[in-house]
């Protein structure tokens, strides 16, 4: 089946009303799983891993190493067992390496390979062959690596091997932590030093693994460096419940008049936690307990119950710490009252979507004025009709107008659902579960 026809194929329909109401676990961190596999591949011994999200995108990150001779045990129940090879352990992978939906897995291989002995190709689906690379191949280049792109700047990425690299100093010009982690794991394998400057505080995560895994890594403000020719030493790593899939059901809860949802486990890592900041300025009742570390990231039990919610001035601030959280925020604006706007945010317009413009035609069907903007969008709260949607094959589209069939006045369909396995494998049952009305429709 090819790749149109299957995301074509998953139709959800939502039937309007309820409550979510009770307890959960949401699957593993999708950040921290892409992390874990490619730094237990090139650690120094065997790296267990429990919490694994077993997700088409990190399934795909996962097959990657595969492809390049490392011995991966699982995925099983969440468990991953990673015979590492070393830094320099890799093998050329016979065939293109393909990354489906994953701009986490091409943004952070497109670094890693181009430090490596070998040529590789990295391909993806239609989505992903649309989404910007130059944001990684020029800074690349200029560390010496040699890496060909469409004439647009997009995959497929043919990357040379033997390159001889050099650590630069780069000052993003956007605040992404994929180009960051891009950039300091070419740099685990360049001459020198390698600092990244981010305009805006981004997740941290490949600095934190990387630490665990024993590699110095120097934070000054907001620069991040590290020195090449280190190694990296097997570690075990417990992976939190991603807070971008909990972020759905926070919405949720807080949407409907009696909800209450506790999010058990959630990794609540501060460069993360924008969503949760951005729901209580708009006056949510959530409740933040059992805050403890696991493996060098904050976790937490997280309870939303249902108010009345505000429509605001999102701080520009917050943008970086909830990036992947505003297709489910917009949902909670569209409930709020008053208007909701939204600036300083043109990252969303690249996504797996142009999520800007998507979900301003998705809740204009459903009778919400919402008005994109360059940079933002201004939604103004009311009432939600009924309609059918198009997600676009953007798993976070789809999931987000899951929940608006919370408070919307009759069904919602939403097409083009079948990404939603590459983030969050398991959310229709698990939101039957929690009180939606949701039915999965196949070969529409
Ligand atoms: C990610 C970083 C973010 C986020 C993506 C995952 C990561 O992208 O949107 O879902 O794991 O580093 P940008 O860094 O491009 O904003």
């Amino acid at each position: 089946m090819n790749d149109i026809m299957q995301q074509n194929s998953i139709t959800f329909l939502a039937q309007p009303g309820g409550t979510l109401q009770g307890e959960a676990r949401v699957p593993g961190d999708k950040s921290i799983s892409h992390r874990s596999i490619m730094l237990g591949s090139l650690a120094q011994g065997v790296t267990r891993i429990s919490g694994f999200l077993e997700a088409e995108d990190c399934l795909a990150t996962l097959k990657a190493f595969r492809a390049m001779g490392v011995r991966i045990e699982g995925p099983a129940d969440g468990n991953v067992v990673i015979h590492g090879v070393g830094l320099h352990g890799l093998q050329p992978p016979p065939q293109p390496l393909d990354l489906g939906n994953s701009g986490t897995s091409m943004r952070l291989l497109s670094g890693l390979l181009s430090g490596q002995a070998f040529d590789t190709v990295l391909t993806g689906d239609a989505s992903l062959s649309r989404r910007p690379m130059k944001r990684v191949t020029v800074p690349l280049a200029s560390m010496g690596a040699r890496i060909e792109a469409t004439e647009a700047g997009t995959a497929p990425l043919h990357i040379k091997g033997g390159s001889v690299l050099q650590g630069i100093r780069y000052d993003m010009p956007m605040a992404s932590a994929q180009v960051k982690s891009c950039l300091l794991l070419a740099g685990l394998y360049a001459r020198g030093e390698t600092r990244v400057r981010e305009p805006a505080a981004t997740r941290d995560h490949t600095e934190r693994m990387l630490r665990g895994f024993g590699y110095p890594v120097q934070v000054e403000g907001d620069s991040v460096s590290l020195a090449g020719g280190g190694t990296l030493t097997a570690t075990p790593i417990d992976v939190p419940s991603d807070i971008s899939s909990a972020a759905f059901f926070m919405v949720g809860a807080a949407i409907t008049e009696n909800g209450d949802v506790t999010l058990r486990h959630v990794g609540i890592n501060p460069t993360r936690t924008g969503v949760i900041d951005i729901l209580r300025l708009m006056g949510a009742d959530i409740e933040v307990s059992h805050e403890r570390v696991i493996g060098g990231e904050p976790v937490a039990d997280i309870r939303v119950r249902g108010s009345r919610l505000q429509g605001i001035d999102i701080p520009e601030a917050l943008v970086p710490l909830a990036i992947d959280e505003f297709p489910a925020l917009f949902i909670a604006a569209a409930c709020a009252q008053g208007t909701t706007r939204l600036t300083g945010a043109e990252e969303l317009r690249v996504k797996e979507s142009d999520r800007i413009q998507v979900m301003a035609d998705g809740l204009q069907l459903l009778g919400i004025r919402a008005v994109p903007t360059p940079d933002g969008i201004v939604i103004e709260g009311g009432t939600l009709t009924e309609g059918c949607i198009d997600s676009h094959g953007d798993h976070r589209i789809a999931m987000s107008f899951a929940m608006a069939s919370l408070r919307a006045r009759g069904p919602v369909e939403i097409r083009d659902c079948a990404n939603v396995n590459t983030s969050f494998p398991g959310f229709v049952s698990l939101a039957c579960q929690l009180g939606l009305k949701l039915e999965v429709q196949t070969g529409g």
